[in-house]
């Protein structure tokens, strides 16, 4: 009995020694940054206080809220001819200013920004008018300056509609457009504006992945406001045009190079014999070739269908086309 009392007792010390000690250290390493953390969850717990994420965030009724839009391009996904769609992956930057959101830092700790989940802000529904399917926007945190400046940089794929020329293919350069604008707020309400100060920034390529087909060459921003019968007020568009460059050596050795060939046996044709079996077999050779090229350009580019019989005309004046089919008429009626 006595025995277990005394080794209770013993055992006593050592534990409380260990808690003066977890405390003294806590106290040296602890304290400034504990404070700190605290300090930011003080900060988030004020300004989400009343905060309506609903609502946009306008002094009153008369003033606007102004969005700074820019496009960063990463990569493109896919040109799709037969459907005529681009798809992008991008970030689109996003930069307005709600005045309930600053703050004084010094009453924080010095916290001159804060990181919070989009999802729980106002966020201005700026949408992509010519899209063409699903786009995917990745929820991000949105970072918030003291001044009340709210930079959200989400990740996008989108996939817009396309009107691609093919006259020229392969050597085709084309121009595709992407329309962003407010859904529902008109310009008196969210006023849209680009985001950086000369037509070569609006759009960066500066993280942009070089695709094996395709070298933008320019890419741009323009602001228009746009009335529709609906309403009182226009609506800010931007409207964004990227100018894409085919780069074209692996046409010329699929396509141009063997149709330039088959040009040249042609000619070999008339020089035989009329008699000889050697005619006739060349010539169905040459058939079959311009055949099978004509099947695979029909695999790449899209058909009179579903090209429409308005386009009809530019894309027989196509130049592979044009080189193949006819000296195909030219072969058979030999
Ligand atoms: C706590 O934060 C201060 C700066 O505020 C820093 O100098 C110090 O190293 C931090 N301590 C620990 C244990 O991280
Ligand atoms: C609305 O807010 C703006 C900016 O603070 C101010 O200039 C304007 O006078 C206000 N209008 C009304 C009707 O309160
Ligand atoms: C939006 O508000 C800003 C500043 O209050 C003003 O300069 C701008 O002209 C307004 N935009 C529109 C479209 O009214
Ligand atoms: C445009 O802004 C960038 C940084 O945002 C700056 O480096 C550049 O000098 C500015 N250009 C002009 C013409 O103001
Ligand atoms: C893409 O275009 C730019 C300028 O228009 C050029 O400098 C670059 O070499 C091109 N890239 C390829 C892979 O052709």
């Amino acid at each position: 009995m006595a025995a277990s009392n005394r080794s209770k007792g013993f055992w006593h010390i050592p534990m409380l020694l260990e808690a003066v000690i977890l405390l003294v250290i806590s106290q040296v390493f602890c304290a400034d940054n504990s404070s700190f953390i605290t300090q930011e969850r003080r900060l988030y717990k004020d300004l989400m206080k009343n905060y309506v994420k609903s609502i946009r965030p306008a002094r009153n009724a008369s003033d606007n809220v102004t969005v700074r839009f820019g496009l960063s391009i990463l990569n493109i996904a896919d040109v799709d001819l037969k459907t005529h769609t681009l798809s992008l992956n991008v970030w689109a930057d996003e930069v307005w200013n709600e005045p309930q959101l600053s703050w004084d830092p010094n009453l924080y700790g010095g916290v001159k920004s804060l990181q919070i989940p989009a999802a729980a802000l106002w966020k201005p529904d700026i949408t992509l008018y010519n899209n063409f399917g699903d786009t995917y926007t990745q929820e991000a945190n949105a970072v918030v300056l003291n001044t009340g400046v709210v930079y959200y940089v989400p990740y996008m794929r989108l996939k817009s509609y396309c009107s691609y020329d093919l006259t020229r293919f392969p050597y085709d350069t084309q121009e595709c457009t992407l329309l962003f604008g407010s859904w529902v707020y008109d310009e008196s309400m969210l006023d849209i504006q680009l985001n950086g100060n000369s037509s070569e920034n609006y759009v960066s390529l500066a993280s942009f992945r070089e695709h094996h087909e395709w070298n933008v060459t320019m890419a741009s921003g323009r602001r228009d406001v746009i009335k529709y019968p609906c309403c009182a007020h226009g609506f800010a568009h931007l409207t964004f045009t990227l100018t894409m460059k085919r780069l074209t050596t692996y046409y010329t050795y699929v396509y141009v190079t063997p149709c330039m060939l088959l040009n040249l046996l042609l000619p070999l044709m008339f020089l035989l014999p009329p008699e000889t079996r050697q005619k006739t077999t060349l010539g169905i050779g040459i058939f079959i070739g311009y055949s099978i090229l004509l099947l695979m350009l029909e695999m790449t580019l899209p058909s009179a269908f579903s090209y429409g019989l308005r386009h009809w005309h530019d894309f027989s004046n196509d130049i592979i086309g044009d080189w193949c089919s006819d000296d195909m008429l030219l072969g058979i009626c030999t």
